[in-house]
Order: C-alpha cells, then structure tokens, then sequence
C-alpha cells in the first residue's frame, strides 16, 4: 500500500521542480557579480522565468487542488481554514514586482548595482524562508488531508492534471 501512495501524491513531482528552480536561484545569485550591470540585468531575466514558474506553481495548485480540498471539507463540515489563503504569505507577486522594477531600470551605475543586489538578496531570502516551509505544509498537512477527503480514483486524476499543467510551463 506504501508504494500505491506515490500514485496520489499531488505534491512531491511539482516540488521536486519548485526545489531545484529555488537551488539555481541561491546558485545563481552566489555567482553574480553585483558590480556589473551586464551581470545584475542577466540574472534579474532568468530570475523573471524563474519566478513565473514558480506563480504558474502557485495557481495550478490553487485551482486544481486547494479551492477543490477547501470545498469537500466544507461539505464534510470540517473546519478548513488553514487550506484558505495558504499562498498569500509568500508574496511571490512582490518578489515578480521587484525583478520587474529591477529589468525596467537597464542602466546603473556600479553603485546602484550593488544597493539593487542587496534589497534582491533580502527578498529572495525572505521569500525562501517563506517558502521552503510552506511546501512541508503541503506535503505534511494538505496531502494527509486530501487523502482524507478524497477517493484514491479522484486523487490519480488530480495528481496526473497537476503534473500535465506544470509540463506545459
Ligand atoms: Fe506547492 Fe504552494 O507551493
């Protein structure tokens, strides 16, 4: 039965994914040379595909999971309101919102680089500090819960429409 649950796992292959994009982030910005505008403006474009990713992420499993888990507890009169709103403390929008503010300005000086660098840094830590724990509570909390109120059929057709979408990015 163990080896049975990996075919209703709704989380680990789309996190598997989601951790590598966050490891080439970290990669990315070690080797950044904040010094040089060439550099800051190559890393903010692959940071930008990055965090679309990351948002295309957040909405699938909003509207093929979350929203669908949210409303079977409520149908089974269970209380479900640590499932609500569960994305809106990772601010995946700011963090998309800084790397265009940061692509939009294509000429610094070596200076604004670095003070750009900085407040980058600070967010991206933020926002995997963030992160990284909310994934555990997917996988920790929400999976048990949707094994809970899920039949195993309903469970397969939602993994495999969750993983369809991601490889369509
Ligand atoms: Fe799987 Fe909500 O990040």
């Amino acid at each position: 039965a163990e080896v049975m649950l990996d075919e209703v796992d709704v989380f680990y292959v789309p996190h598997l994914r989601m951790k590598q994009l966050v490891k080439v982030c970290l990669e990315q910005i070690r080797k950044t040379d904040f010094t040089s505008n060439v550099a800051l403006q190559a890393l903010l474009r692959h940071l930008h595909d990055i965090f679309f990713e990351v948002k295309c992420h957040e909405d699938i499993e909003d509207n093929i999971i979350l929203e669908k888990l949210q409303e079977r507890m409520k149908s089974h009169c269970v209380d479900n309101t640590t499932v609500c709103d569960c994305h809106s403390n990772i601010h995946v929008g700011q963090m998309i919102a800084l790397i265009d503010d940061g692509i939009a300005v294509t000429s610094r000086s070596s200076e604004d680089c670095m003070t750009f660098g900085i407040r980058l840094q600070e967010a991206l830590n933020e926002f995997t500090s963030a992160f990284l724990p909310h994934m555990k509570q997917e996988e920790e909390v929400f999976q048990p819960l949707l094994l809970k109120h899920f039949e195993y059929s309903e469970l397969q057709s939602i993994r495999q429409l969750v993983i369809v979408k991601h490889c369509l990015l």
